[in-house]
C-alpha cells in the first residue's frame, strides 16, 4: 500500500515537472507575429509540451506602427487575459518595441509574469535618424520635428519612446507613453513599482552592434545625458537613483539580469543569435508552474 502511494505521488510529480511555465511572445515594429516563429521553435524544441504564443495586435505589420504605443499595450492586454492557457501565469519575452509594450503590460495590466525578458530594447526611448532607415520617407519629419503635437503622438508608435535629449522638458509634458510607463513624471504611479517588484527576473538585453537603435543602451534603461548625445550612466539615470519603477531595488535583491549581445538588431530573433540565446536567455525559460 505504502509502495503503492508512493508510486503514485512519484508521477504525479513527474507529471507536474514537465508542465513549463507558457510563453508570451511580442515582436517589435513593422513586423509580424511570424517573425518570432525561429525563436518559438527553440524554446519548445528544448522544453517539450511548452506553451508558445506569438502575440498579433491588430494587423501586425502596419498597425505596429500606425497605433500609438497606449492603445498597443490595450488590445496587448485583452489578448493575454483572453487567453486561458495564460491564466496560471507564464513568462514574457518582447523585442525592441516590444519590449516595451511586455513591461508596460506588467505594470499596467498586472499581468501573472513570472520572468520578464526584453532583447534590444527601447526602454529609455530613442533619439537619432538610425531608425528611420525601416520607415517611410514620409514620417521622418513628422517624428524628427514634430514628435510631440499631438496628432503625432495619436498616430505614430515611435513618437510615444521618442526621448529628445535637447528637449526633455517638452519630452516629459507632451509625450503620451515613455514618461509615464518610466514614472519620470512628479506623480508617480505607484502600481507601476509594485507590479515589477513582483518579477521573479527582469532581463535586458542590449547589442553592441546596434544598428537600428541609438543609443543601444537604451536596452540596459540608459539613454541620453541631458543636452547631449552621450548615453546615461547608472549614477546619473534617475531609474536607478530614485527607483522611479523599482530598478534600484530589483538589483539590490539580485533580480536584475543584464547582458550584452553582438548581432545586428535586426538578427535579434533569429539563427545568428542562436548561441548567445542558448547560453544566456533559454535558463529562464526554464521554469515549471
Ligand atoms: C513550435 O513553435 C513553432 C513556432 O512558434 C510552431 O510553428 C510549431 O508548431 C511548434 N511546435 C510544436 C511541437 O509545438
Ligand atoms: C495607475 O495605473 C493603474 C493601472 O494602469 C491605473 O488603474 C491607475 O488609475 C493609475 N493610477 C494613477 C494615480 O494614475
Ligand atoms: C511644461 O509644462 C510646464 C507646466 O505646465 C510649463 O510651465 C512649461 O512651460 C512646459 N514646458 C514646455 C517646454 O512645454
Ligand atoms: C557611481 O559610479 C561609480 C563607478 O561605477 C561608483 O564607484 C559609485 O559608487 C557610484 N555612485 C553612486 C552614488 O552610485
Amino acid at each position: 500500500m505504502t509502495v503503492l502511494l508512493f508510486m503514485i505521488a512519484l508521477l504525479v510529480n513527474t507529471n507536474q515537472a514537465v508542465t513549463y511555465r507558457p510563453v508570451v511572445l511580442m515582436h517589435g515594429i513593422l513586423a509580424t507575429a511570424d517573425d518570432m516563429y525561429e525563436l518559438g521553435g527553440w524554446l519548445n524544441s528544448s522544453f517539450p509540451g511548452i506553451y508558445v504564443v506569438s502575440i498579433e495586435i491588430g494587423n501586425g505589420y502596419d498597425d505596429s506602427f500606425l497605433l500609438p504605443m497606449n492603445k498597443q499595450v490595450e488590445l496587448f492586454c485583452a489578448n493575454i487575459l483572453a487567453d486561458k492557457h495564460l491564466s496560471e501565469g507564464f513568462n514574457m519575452l518582447g523585442i525592441s518595441q516590444g519590449s516595451l509594450i511586455v513591461r508596460a503590460a506588467v505594470e499596467r495590466c498586472s499581468l501573472p509574469v513570472y520572468n520578464l525578458i526584453t532583447m534590444v530594447g527601447i526602454h529609455q526611448g530613442l533619439f537619432g535618424d538610425a531608425l528611420f532607415k525601416l520607415l517611410p520617407v514620409r514620417f521622418w519629419e513628422l517624428i524628427s520635428k514634430y514628435a510631440y503635437e499631438d496628432f503625432v503622438q495619436n498616430t505614430i508608435s515611435v513618437a510615444g519612446f521618442w526621448r529628445d535629449p535637447f528637449q526633455l522638458e517638452k519630452y516629459m509634458n507632451a509625450s503620451h507613453f515613455l514618461p509615464d510607463i518610466n514614472n519620470e513624471r512628479k506623480i508617480r504611479n505607484e502600481t507601476y513599482r509594485t507590479n515589477m517588484l513582483k518579477l521573479n527576473g527582469f532581463v535586458m538585453v542590449y547589442s553592441d552592434k546596434d544598428e537600428i537603435l541609438t543609443p543601444p543602451q537604451s536596452g540596459w534603461f540608459l539613454g541620453y545625458a541631458s543636452e547631449s548625445v552621450v548615453p546615461e550612466t547608472w549614477n546619473q539615470s534617475r531609474q536607478y537613483t530614485e527607483d522611479l519603477i523599482g530598478m534600484q531595488t530589483l538589483r539590490e535583491q539580485g533580480k536584475l539580469h543584464m547582458f550584452t549581445c553582438h548581432t545586428r538588431h535586426e538578427d535579434t530573433e533569429h539563427a545568428p543569435n542562436k548561441e548567445f540565446f542558448f547560453q544566456n536567455i533559454l535558463p529562464f525559460f526554464n521554469n515549471t508552474l
